[in-house]
């Protein structure tokens, strides 16, 4: 890995063994993009790649010359108003009411690892020989107004980390009203263009265009990431698949509002933009004052979209994710939300809590209802003290029961939101956003807390506080069921409003940072009405996510494949539900509800004890199957194999670091009579070795289960033989291959 500089045409070349990344400073002091890709060999010169020819109707920043137009070039940080038309990354609105600026090269410096963003989540290195990090400095010279932008190569795979840091070096206050996370100016526009959307229940499903001249984008403005879109987007080559090609991955380290946007130019330019939203973002900056966007990285591979995946994956497991839990297999967990709903007592929690524990299960976890006033949706938010008349010994006396049966005790909160019925409300009613002189909409009755204030994190912080000092509490689901509205801070004046939605993150993020110092050994797992806010911001200090509030298992199936794309198996919260299922009203047989939960954290959202026996014996084989594997499914290589999206089918599978063990997940989502002969070629086992197919009682080479593939045809679907069951409707198998000795 290497940042090297060439003095004499001002070129920097970033580059590791699988990519280079190249800028230059243009001739108007401007910092040019040359390339991002493939690893190329170094040069002193690389200014024949500034294509810059004379266009007609062009405009020029020259006076009197026609060969600098910034719309013909490709930018570092590209600024709207001085021959640019694309969409900016930056725009500063000044005191005379200006919006254009000029943004001339300083100065650089590089350093070892990667620096800290003060307050934000963000990548990190543990050595400083794992990364590099180029700072070049620009200034506005009119206004005084310092930019840093910041640039992380790592040196393993085809990572580059990119935030932007200014400072008003000015008399004058500034505003900024646009500040992206990354901006890169790619030659062509022959990509297409995957999103992750969805809705409520049906979150990060893979959406895919051909990219076209004009904007296209996906973003949030809800004040947290949402269900609607992931700040996650992949531009790869037409022809690029999960195994081969080209493909870039662009993940923005943010839970707010965001912007993820691709603009092909009137001459097949690509600019990729990603950032904080600039709808209803207004920074003011006074002399002296400094703001740093969020984190963006981005990822090349040569090598298609399962590598692609997989890079994200380790990085964000062992480099962004944090603490005790980073490396540790997730405690196998009941959940009573989908038992009870709010309709419970100490009696019933225990009830269920025992029969988990007879089943092998490890850690309970009390979900919503436990406190203040809260017997429905529309009252106790805010009110973080146990409900004596449910709880009559409180958190800690149920705490203590659950723990002498054997099992952790975890406990949900909603700490950003309040119901107007609630203590907290009633004694600080200017807490809310909300904006004077309107009405303030609702969400499932609640409202959500101004975080942008330190007094208001304060008191939540000292609610929970005194919870988790005083009861044996291990584990955290930190939830949030809205998106805000009104927003407007009643404790910011007129000119900084624009400020309140990234403030508002700022505040999440300064909770979770100080709850997850204090308590290092808690297991924090994040929930916005399921994967509202399942973005890599949160995994900085929430190492796993309940993935969707749909727990039914064939949607599952394309939940998680499609998170599966950025985000590691290790972060995917997956429970076994009830059958017929609470949000689909599917029935589907107990083993696939199991065999699609292996590949996350796993855990049970019912009551055991409303199985028949020998369900009961099924779940326990499950869970010691679970405390088996789990190191595998959790933080193996997980390979993509069949897509629910293309296919009646769904295949993946996870493979071991030794690439000696590996176990298949196979799903079919509707039985068929009379079937095809099936087979699915397998990933990353090793050629040579020989393997067992646990159950079979035959062995295959790596080679053979690679090429030729692994058998899956269902015999079943033919003519059942006497006592042998006809196949059925949403069936699954597990294949569990084990290399001989
Ligand atoms: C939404 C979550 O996604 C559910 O799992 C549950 O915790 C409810 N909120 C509780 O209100």
């Amino acid at each position: 890995m290497s940042i090297v500089f060439h003095e004499e045409k001002k070129i920097f070349h970033l580059y590791n063994e699988k990519i280079s990344y190249i800028m230059m400073v243009l001739k108007n002091g401007h910092m040019g993009q040359l390339y991002f890709g493939k690893r190329i060999h170094d040069r002193e010169d690389f200014s024949y790649l500034v294509e810059n020819y004379s266009r007609p109707m062009g405009s020029y920043v020259f006076e009197g010359e026609k060969d600098l137009s910034l719309e013909h070039v490709k930018l570092e940080y590209g600024v709207y108003g001085s021959s640019d038309y694309r969409q900016p990354a930056v725009e500063v609105l000044q005191e005379n009411g200006s919006c254009i600026s000029d943004f001339q090269y300083q100065n650089f410096s590089i350093e070892a690892g990667k620096p800290k963003l003060e307050g934000l989540p963000a990548t990190y290195t543990e050595d400083d020989k794992e990364a590099e990090t180029l700072i070049i400095t620009l200034k506005d010279n009119l206004t005084g107004l310092v930019l840093k932008l910041c640039y992380t190569i790592f040196s393993e795979k085809g990572i580059i980390a990119r935030n932007a840091h200014f400072c008003n070096t000015g008399k004058e206050s500034l505003c900024l009203t646009t500040a992206m996370s990354l901006c890169l100016d790619l030659p062509d526009y022959d990509y297409e263009w995957i999103q992750f959307s969805g809705a409520w229940a049906r979150e990060r499903y893979p959406k895919v265009r051909r990219l076209e001249q004009g904007i296209q984008s996906v973003g949030s403005m809800r004040g947290h990431s949402s269900h609607e879109h992931n700040p996650f987007v992949i531009l790869k080559r037409p022809h690029t698949d999960e195994f081969h090609g080209e493909a870039i991955g662009f993940s923005l380290i943010y839970s707010g509002n965001f912007l993820a946007q691709a603009e092909v130019d009137t001459h097949g330019t690509t600019r990729m933009l990603m950032g904080i939203h600039p709808f209803g973002f207004k920074w003011k900056m006074e002399a002296g004052e400094t703001f740093q966007t969020p984190e963006a990285v981005m990822v090349y591979t040569d090598e298609g979209l399962n590598d692609m995946s997989q890079i994200f994956h380790k990085l964000y497991q062992k480099r962004l994710a944090r603490g005790y839990w980073r490396d540790k297999t997730r405690p196998i967990l009941i959940n009573n939300w989908e038992a009870t709903y709010f309709d419970f007592t100490e009696e019933r929690i225990v009830e269920i809590a025992g029969k988990a524990k007879e089943c092998g299960v490890e850690l309970f976890v009390l979900d919503d209802g436990w406190f203040g006033k809260r017997s429905s949706d529309r009252a106790g938010l805010g009110d973080w003290v146990a409900n004596k008349d449910r709880l009559p010994n409180g958190i800690s006396g149920l705490a203590d029961k659950v723990s002498r049966l054997g099992m952790k005790f975890g406990l949900w909160f909603e700490p950003e939101m309040v119901n107007k019925d609630s203590d907290l409300y009633r004694k600080h009613p200017d807490w809310i956003l909300q904006t004077p002189g309107r009405k303030n909409s609702h969400g499932r009755f609640q409202y959500v807390l101004d975080f942008s204030r330190k007094e208001v994190v304060d008191a939540i912080f000292s609610m929970m506080d005194e919870l988790l000092s005083n009861a044996k509490i291990s584990y955290i689901k930190w939830d949030m069921n809205r998106s805000i509205t009104e927003c407007f801070s009643t404790a910011l004046p007129a000119d900084r409003q624009g400020e309140v939605f990234h403030r508002y993150i700022l505040g999440v993020y300064d909770l979770y940072e100080r709850l997850t110092s204090k308590f290092p050994e808690v297991l924090f797992e994040s929930c916005a009405s399921g994967g509202g806010r399942f973005d890599p911001g949160i995994l900085y200090y929430a190492p796993q996510g309940w993935a969707s509030d749909d727990s039914d298992a064939v949607e599952r199936l394309k939940i998680q494949y499609g998170t599966s794309y950025c985000y590691p198996i290790s972060s995917i919260g997956s429970h076994v539900s009830v059958s017929p299922n609470h949000q689909i009203n599917r029935s589907t047989p107990l083993y696939t509800r199991a065999n699609v939960a292996y590949f996350g954290t796993f855990g049970y959202e019912l009551d055991l004890n409303k199985l028949t026996q020998e369900e009961q014996e099924q779940v326990k084989e499950q869970i010691s199957f679970m405390k088996k594997y789990r190191e595998l499914l959790q933080y193996g290589t997980f390979y993509r194999l069949s897509s629910p999206f293309e296919s009646n089918i769904t295949a993946w599978m996870t493979v071991s670091e030794d690439r000696k063990t590996a176990i298949v997940g196979w799903y079919r989502v509707m039985n068929q009579v009379n079937g095809c002969y099936t087979r699915l070629r397998l990933q990353g086992l090793q050629e040579e070795l020989e393997y067992e197919i646990e159950g079979s009682g035959r062995s295959l080479y790596g080679d053979e289960l690679m090429n030729l593939g692994l058998l899956t045809s269902d015999p079943t679907s033919g003519q059942p033989e006497e006592g042998e069951f006809p196949g059925c409707d949403f069936d699954s198998r597990i294949y569990i291959l084990r290399a001989k000795k």
